[in-house]
Formats: C-alpha cells, structure tokens, sequence
C-alpha cells in the first residue's frame, strides 16, 4: 500500500514537472521571438471587470444607440492605433494600423485563420466563407471564372430589376425610404446570379419572407453565440430556434441545387466545349460543373449568398443617403451620366466614369458595410507596430489571439484622410489610386471576389437613378448617420428621399 501511495506521489509529480517544463519551454519560446523581432505590449484596455464584460456591455449600448463606430474612434484616442483587450479567456488585439491590416490579411496571411469558423459550423458548412488552407483554395478556385471581367459586363443580368426599381419610385415628389426596395433589388438580382432564379422580392414580396426571417434567426443565432464566447453551449443548449432556422434556410438552398444539377447535366462535367457557350453565367451552375454532391453544393452556394446578400444594397444606400444631403453633386453625376449619350452601359464604359467611381468609393470609406474583420492568430507571431508607449514597436501575438481588423478605424484615419476625414467629399479621390489605405473588400488572397462586380453594379445603379430623376431632396429630419448593426451596419433611419424627373 505505501507502495503504491508513493508510485501515485511520483507519478503525479513527473505530471506536474511536465507541465510545467512545457509550459516554461513555450513561454521561452514566445519570449525569444518576441525579443528578437524587438516586440513591446500594446496599451491594455483598464477593464472595470475580471472577465471583460464591461467592455461588452458599453459596445452593446453603443449599437443600442447607433453609434458603434464612434465608441471605436473614441477607444482608438484613448488607446492608441492598435490596444489590447480581453473577454472571458480570448484576448483581442484591435487594430486601425495599415501595416498591421496590410500584414494580417497579406505578407503575414499563413499565420492567421478565420475566427468564427466553428461558430457557423452547423449553419453555413464548408464553403469560400468559412474554410482555410487547401480547402479554401479549392472554393475560392471554383467561383473564380464566374467572377472574371467579361461577366460582370452583362448589365442585362441586372437591368430589368433596375427598371423593377425605378418603376416603384414616386415620380411626384413624395417621400420614399430608399434602404428597404434596395435590398429587394439586389435580392432580385443576386439570387438570379447565384441560384439561376430570381426571388422576385420586388414583385412579390411576401414570396421571399419565410426564407429571409429563417436567415435572419440563423445569423442573429450565430451572433448571440459569439458573444457568449465559451458560454454559448451551456446557454444555448436547449435553443431549438435556431436550429429550425438554419433548417429553413437548407431547405430553400437544397430545392435550388436540386434544379441546378437537373439543369446541368453530367455530360456538362469536364466537358471543356462547354465552357465556350455563350450562356449568361449562373454560379451554381458552374459549381454543378465541376462538383455533384448536393450537400457540397448546398454549403458552397451558401458560403456565397451570405456576404453577397446585402453589402450592394446597402451601398448603394449610402450613397444615396449622403448624395440627399450634397444635391450639388446629383448635379455633377447627372451631367457625366447624361453627357454619355447612347453609349451602351457596360463594363468599360461604367469603369470611365470619374465622378460617379469617386462618389461610390467616398460612401464606401465612411461607412462601409463591414467595419470590422476579425482573425485568429493560428501560431506564435507578431504585428509590425503597435506596441510600446509610442506605439511603433512591433507586437507579440500568441497563438489564439484575436486580431480585429477595424477598417472603419483606418477609413477615418485622421493621419491618412485629413482633418475632414469624417466628411463626405468625393473630390478627395481626384487623382488617388488608393492601396492599403482603403480596404472595404480588405485585400490579400482573401481579397473580396465581388469587388469589381459590386463597384460596377453600383455605378450602373446610379447612372440609371440620375439619369431618370433630375434632382433628389433630403426628408430625412435627422441629419447624421445613425447605424443599425447587424452583421453589416447600415442607415437605421434608411434613406428618405424624395426624387423629382
Ligand atoms: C458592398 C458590397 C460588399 C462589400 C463591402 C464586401 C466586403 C467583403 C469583405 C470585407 C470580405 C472579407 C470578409 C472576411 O474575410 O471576414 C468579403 C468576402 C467575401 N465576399 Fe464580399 N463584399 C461585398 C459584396 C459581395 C458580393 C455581392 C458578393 C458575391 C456575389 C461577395 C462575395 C464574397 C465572398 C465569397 C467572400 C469570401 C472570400 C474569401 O474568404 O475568400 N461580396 N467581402
């Protein structure tokens, strides 16, 4: 018996001293690298609470009261370019540094994962938006064709919901919230892109609504979890709703693959005579080209639909939003739009147009529809500065760390924008061919595919719109930009106008 109470004694202490000899071993690892790239702390957030709720709860009343992105502004003062918080066990590095974003999403993109992988899981699959590494290169190669130039000159694609949507604005000048027919416009459009068959959200509306409330529970359900963080499973464990939701939503995808495979035969497959056709191109169509798997299909269609659903509209929005309140510039834009003549709207042409790319960028920097990207450092690296009191030293970042990327931090840099940085003056982009100092797609291999399609999309949008309608009026009473955030952040009084032929 004393025996074996002495084997457990040394047993458990061989334990105890391996432990710990790893853990120190790691420690002086991190250390070695941090001394030798010169690495310094960045300013550490002063939490009023052990587990960093009071951070959480000040960001909740701030979206609670629409100004999300000026608590950010005001903490990047207070702290610095680039400060360290932390919630529960997760550290959070948050950014505004264009070396840091440059490094994070480009030169050091091998060290760092996606952050809310497995929080979709069960919901999105695996697909372009969630995966990494040699998985992801296969998603992202299997969209690439159909995201090249030559299809994203077919306005045809999206010019009869364009005309949809003009019909639908009162010519009469009364009042029209603009926000909410935009989305339904380019629901219109990129589930024609996407699925091979419009929602047709504009002439029916309440036809698309069990689908778009099932996706709306299925993301705010993602969203709730990710701020419980490791809470999530004890709290949502008996949460059936969300579980529904998602199920909806697979559903609606699935009848959609369903077609798609039955329209493209298997003969289609590897059958390089048929890339020549000249059809308009269907995403999921050519994923059924190259994978006949119904539930590979189902994720990689939804990997897509979820960032492509409402960023455009919301744009577009935007730009609207600050054009009501700059009518001079609707001028400006109505003369370039005009003074086209009959020349067919199409790629080259939309791309020629100065002023109207100037206004489309100018609303993208102030408020993009993505603020903030977040990624998870998967081994022991660094930022390129930050750290130290002067915050140029570069910063150690553990394994498990989260970088967030504040891109609205960056579009409002004072430093690159100047003093009017928070204005909207499309006139700052003459003669600027912004590189990492303007990012609302972020860059790097991970780089938004859709860039160019949504920038075109958006100026043919508003070619159309100032060509109809000669002047807009703001009638809106409130005059700044009140944002409602979900997983993109849009106007939360949407976009009153009023649009006169
Ligand atoms: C104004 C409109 C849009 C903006 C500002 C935007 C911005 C972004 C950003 C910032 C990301 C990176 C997200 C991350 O890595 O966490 C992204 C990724 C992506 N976007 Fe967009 N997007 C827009 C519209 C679209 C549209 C219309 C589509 C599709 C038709 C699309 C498809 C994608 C896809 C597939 C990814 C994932 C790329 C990858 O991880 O390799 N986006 N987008």
């Amino acid at each position: 018996m004393t025996f074996s109470i002495t084997s457990i004694t040394w047993a458990a202490i061989a334990l105890v001293a391996t432990y710990g000899y790893q853990k120190w071993a790691a420690w002086r690892t991190r250390r070695a690298l941090a001394i030798t790239q010169g690495c310094q702390p960045p300013t550490k957030y002063p939490h009023k609470t052990f587990s960093g709720y009071d951070l959480v709860e000040e960001r909740t009343a701030a979206v609670k009261d629409g100004r999300q992105m000026e608590l950010y502004m005001k903490h990047f003062e207070m702290y610095g370019k680039t400060w360290e918080e932390t919630y529960l066990d997760i550290k959070v590095i948050n950014t505004m540094e264009m070396r840091n974003i440059r490094h994070v999403c480009a030169t050091g993109f091998e060290d760092y994962g996606k952050s809310s992988r497995k929080l979709f899981a069960p919901f999105l699959g695996d697909g372009i938006f969630s995966q990494e590494g040699p998985k992801w290169k296969h998603s992202r190669n299997l969209i690439r064709p159909t995201f090249s130039r030559s299809e994203l000159s077919d306005m045809d694609f999206i010019s009869v919901h364009v005309d949809r949507f003009l019909d639908f604005i009162p010519r009469d000048g009364s009042t029209i919230e603009l926000q909410r027919p935009l989305h339904s416009l380019f629901l219109d459009s990129s589930s024609e892109f996407l699925f091979g068959q419009s929602m047709n959200s504009q002439r029916d509306p309440e036809a698309s609504d069990e689908f778009l409330q099932a996706f709306n529970i299925a993301m705010a359900g993602v969203g709730k979890r990710r701020t419980a963080g490791i809470l999530s499973r004890i709290l949502y464990a008996f949460d059936g709703s969300w579980k529904e939701a998602y199920a909806k939503v697979h559903a609606y995808v699935d009848i959609q693959v369903k077609r798609a495979l039955e329209e493209t035969s298997d003969e289609d497959q590897n059958n390089p005579a048929n890339d020549e056709r000249p059809t308009r191109y269907i995403l999921l169509h050519e994923m059924a080209k190259q994978t006949r798997d119904p539930i590979d299909l189902r994720f990689q269609i939804l990997n897509v639909f979820l960032p492509a659903r409402e960023g455009m509209a919301i744009l577009v929005g935007n730009a609207m939003f600050h054009l009501a309140r700059n009518p001079k510039i609707w001028t400006q834009l109505r003369d370039e739009s005009l003074g086209l003549g009959d020349r067919e709207l199409n790629f080259e042409t939309l791309k020629s147009l100065q002023l109207f790319k100037h206004v489309v960028h100018e609303a993208l920097r102030l408020q993009g529809p993505s603020g903030r990207v977040q990624r998870i450092a998967k081994r022991n690296t660094i930022l390129p500065v930050g750290g130290g009191p002067d915050g140029k030293a570069p910063v150690f970042v553990k394994n498990g760390t989260i970088v967030a990327i504040n891109i609205w931090g960056l579009h409002h840099d004072k430093d690159i924008w100047g003093d009017d940085a928070n204005d909207f003056k499309p006139e700052r982009w003459v003669g600027k061919r912004p590189l990492w100092e303007f990012v609302p797609f972020i860059g790097g291999p991970r780089i938004c595919p859709a860039q160019q399609q949504v920038l075109t999309q958006s100026i043919y949008l508003l070619v159309r719109l100032t060509r109809n309608f000669a002047r807009i009026e703001n009638r809106d009473t409130i005059l700044g930009y009140v944002e409602r955030v979900r997983m993109l952040t849009e106007s939360r009084n949407g976009v009153q106008v009023a649009l006169f032929p």
